[in-house]
């Protein structure tokens, strides 16, 4: 297995441009579910996950066709084009919704377009146990009978799925996501209250209103929408990756350095500058995008993970370097997921000091931290590794790299073309 080699110290210093967010790009995909037209996405970002939806898409018999690219062979400007025909196999195998959760995401246009859907259970992971039973519950208000059997959902509509009043008890993104793509068809009005808002969310929903769709609200936590006949054909652009851009401002705040950040809206990520601002790091939004630069002495600050507009829990693991490496003690409290501290014990062998109390870490800093051989169980543990080794005294080692490669594209290429000492090893 490929092994990631860093030398930390460098500061990094240059651009980086910013993909499209493998969250928006994953729902958008399942989108194409919902019309017999061709659905073409732009700014799609090359990863692991978004290789994983094109595969299950395609299994279920979706034309899925790259058009254009780059000159040079590059994938920038490329195009996806998907294409779901009336006959569909309205089925997603256990082998691969156990690699990626998100193919949960095919059960809400599937039932809506198809009366039918037979989706593998996603089952747990490394950062929680993760149900999908406000998804369900929320497309049987809408009239779906859903069996659970030998690890399947099986949902079905055959005469279609009627508008309702969503109350989602909890906050979810994917829920949301199902949701809304599942009412886009349905007959009449359906009003999702406490929806989630984060701006994947809200790329979903302008593509699915150039799709055709009727929904108010886009942006705030009630959509209404209007269910309609039938979706069509669009072009959409898939939004700038903010958690990429996040993770870029902080190797730029640890390493004393100054990155300017393109492609991706600083002004969906306040709840991080601001904590990055706390710290002490310098902040400025330009016409080309967000230039982060730091002296490298950097301030304890306390940071809790909350839904959109609040923290990220997607950028908890990275922000808990910078609080690793900067003076006083910090508190980081996780609100979203049960487990996901699994960076810990790993940034600790590291050097950090790090305790968890619950929900909860207190970290102190400390002067430096040292490389080592370390390795974590889900993407953002993994890039926090990465953070971690830039800013370390030696040599880290990352190891599990296929982790990262589901998340961050180019990873090496983007951090070295700014002066970070970074190597991907080719495994045996
Ligand atoms: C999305 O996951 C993201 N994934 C996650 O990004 C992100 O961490 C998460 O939202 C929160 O922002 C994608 O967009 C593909 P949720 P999702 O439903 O939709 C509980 C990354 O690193 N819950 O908002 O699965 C759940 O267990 C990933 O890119 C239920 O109890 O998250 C969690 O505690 C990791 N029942 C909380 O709600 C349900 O039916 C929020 O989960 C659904 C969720």
């Amino acid at each position: 297995m490929d092994t990631i080699h860093i030398q930390g110290g460098n500061p990094l210093k240059g651009t980086i441009q910013i993909g499209g967010a493998k969250n928006a790009a994953l729902p958008l995909m399942a989108a194409s579910l919902l019309t017999s037209e061709t659905l073409r996405l732009s700014n799609l970002p090359h990863l692991a996950d978004i290789s994983t939806m094109s595969h299950l898409l395609s299994e279920m018999g979706t034309r899925v066709a790259m058009e254009g690219g780059a000159p040079n062979g590059g994938h920038m400007g490329r195009v996806l084009a998907l294409n779901s025909p009336d006959s569909i196999e309205t089925t997603a195998p256990y082998d691969l919704v156990r690699k990626m959760r998100a193919s949960v995401l095919v059960l809400g246009p599937l039932v809506a377009r198809f009366g039918h859907a037979r989706v593998s259970l996603p089952g747990g992971c490394a950062i929680g146990t993760r149900p999908v039973d406000l998804h369900l519950k929320a497309l049987e208000t809408m009239g779906a009978e859903i069996e659970l059997c030998e690890g399947y959902i099986d949902a079905r509509a055959p005469d279609g799925l009627s508008g309702a009043h969503v109350l989602f008890s909890n906050v979810t993104v994917g829920g949301t996501e199902n949701i809304l793509m599942a009412a886009t068809l349905a007959r009449g009005e359906t009003v999702i209250a406490n929806a989630a808002r984060e701006p994947e969310i809200t790329d979903l929903a302008n593509c699915l209103v150039a799709m055709g769709a009727k929904i108010t609200g886009i942006g705030s936590d009630t959509l209404k929408v209007t269910g309609v006949e039938a979706l069509h054909g669009a072009d959409h652009s898939v939004v700038g990756d903010r958690i990429e851009m996040g993770s870029y401002a902080i190797a730029a705040a640890i390493t004393g350095g100054d990155l300017l950040l393109q492609g991706a809206r600083p002004d969906l990520m306040e709840s991080v500058t601001d904590v990055l601002k706390m710290a002490g790091v310098n902040v400025a939004i330009e016409e080309k995008g967000l230039r982060i630069s730091s002296s490298g002495s950097l301030k304890g600050f306390d940071v809790m993970t909350e839904p959109f507009p609040g923290f990220p829990t997607d950028m908890q693991a990275q922000m808990m370097v910078l609080a690793s490496v900067a003076d006083g003690a910090s508190m980081v409290t996780e609100s979203i997921f049960e487990n996901r501290f699994m960076h810990v014990p790993e940034l600790v062998r590291m050097g950090a000091n790090i305790n968890v109390h619950g929900s909860s870490a207190i970290v102190r800093g400390v002067g430096h931290l040292s490389g080592a051989q370390v390795m974590a169980t889900d993407l953002r543990a993994s890039v926090s590794l990465v953070l971690a080794g830039l800013v370390a005294k030696g040599e880290t080692v990352v190891s599990r790299v296929y982790h990262l490669d589901r998340g961050y594209e180019r990873l090496e290429e983007k951090i070295s073309s700014c002066g970070g000492i970074i190597e991907r090893v080719k495994g045996q």
